[in-house]
């Protein structure tokens, strides 16, 4: 078979092919296991990676299979439809997806890291994109059984997920043509090591993309949410401004070669839905004036930057 990447990474994620969690211990993992045991096997599938990710069987029964996935709940990114079920997760992560393609970068044979991939919503668009193949880094295990129940209708061989955080992932030798960092900045306490931690990764000319919070410019460099919550997550150490960001980048040797506008995330992106039922967007901004978040903090907007290598 032809190696996943590098040796390094091929070593590293071989491990996870028969069992998604590793030797992690989780009290879920149990029953996680058993639903994606129960998935019936469905052969001939015609699979959509590029529109959006779909899969659909000449047969199959839908309810039965709609009720196991929905045991592997909250389903935050998404959506997948599979048959006529649709997973309606609680962000349309299609349209982050869109705002990506508008910068009209080419991912045709390249090799992709996706550090914090959530259910590999978009490590399926990227392949849908032409990449060759996509490792993703994600800690969390109900992403991890999610993933693994949507690829076992997609069936592809060409995105692997290891459950581990990029710092205790063991790369150290490999370099990635692109390597995706969305929604992990803020989560940073110290947002230079983790830039420098993906730079390593990177080649000498490949592309950093950053997806992130940005703060209006009066904050100066950063917002620095009162006890790390921000539009009601908890962990956001800094919510950097454009100037902040660019600044961060200029230290830790990397150049802006695009970026997006800024987007202000609205309810039609980020929503509770039958597949994530909890606390919401609508717990995240002040029902009185949707400019601002529950903690008083000026709502979310975010942004693409696309990073180079100065050195
Ligand atoms: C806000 S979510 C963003 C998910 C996805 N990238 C997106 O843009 O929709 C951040 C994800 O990163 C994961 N994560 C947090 N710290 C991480 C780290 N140090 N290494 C890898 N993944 C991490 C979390 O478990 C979570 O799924």
């Amino acid at each position: 078979m032809k190696m996943f990447i590098s040796k390094e990474v091929e070593e590293l994620s071989n491990n996870y092919l028969a069992n998604p969690f590793g030797n992690k211990k989780d009290k879920r993992i149990e029953n996680w296991i058993f639903t994606l045991n129960e998935l019936p096997e469905m052969k001939s599938g015609v699979v959509d990676l590029t529109n959006e990710v779909s899969v659909d069987f000449k047969e199959g029964d839908s309810r039965e299979i709609e009720k196991l996935l929905l045991n592997l709940m909250p389903w935050r990114k998404g959506p997948f439809r599979i048959n006529r079920i649709t997973i309606d997760s609680e962000w349309d992560s299609g349209k982050k997806w869109e705002r990506f393609k508008a910068l009209n970068l080419n991912l045709r044979n390249t090799s992709i890291l996706d550090v914090g991939s959530g259910n590999g919503y978009y490590a399926f668009r990227m392949v849908g994109a032409g990449a060759n193949q996509v490792l993703c880094l994600e800690p969390n295990l109900v992403h991890v059984s999610q993933f693994a129940s949507i690829n076992h209708f997609i069936g592809t061989e060409k995105i692997r997920m290891i459950p581990e955080r990029l710092e205790t992932s063991g790369l150290k030798n490999t370099n990635f043509d692109y390597i995706f960092s969305m929604g992990l900045l803020y989560h940073q306490r110290s947002p230079e090591e983790h830039l420098l931690d993906l730079k390593s990764l990177l080649k000498e000319r490949g592309k950093l993309v950053i997806e992130t919070i940005i703060a209006p410019e009066g904050f100066g460099k950063y917002l620095q949410p009162n006890h790390g919550n921000y539009a009601s997550m908890p962990n956001v150490h800094f919510v950097h401004t454009d100037l902040g960001c660019k600044e961060i980048f200029a230290e830790t040797g990397l150049k802006v070669v695009s970026e997006t506008i800024p987007v202000i995330t609205d309810s039609k992106e980020q929503r509770k839905t039958k597949w994530m039922p909890f606390k919401s967007f609508e717990k995240a901004l002040d029902e009185e004036d949707e400019s601002m978040t529950v903690e008083g903090y000026p709502a979310p907007a975010r942004k693409f930057y696309i990073l180079e290598r100065i050195h």
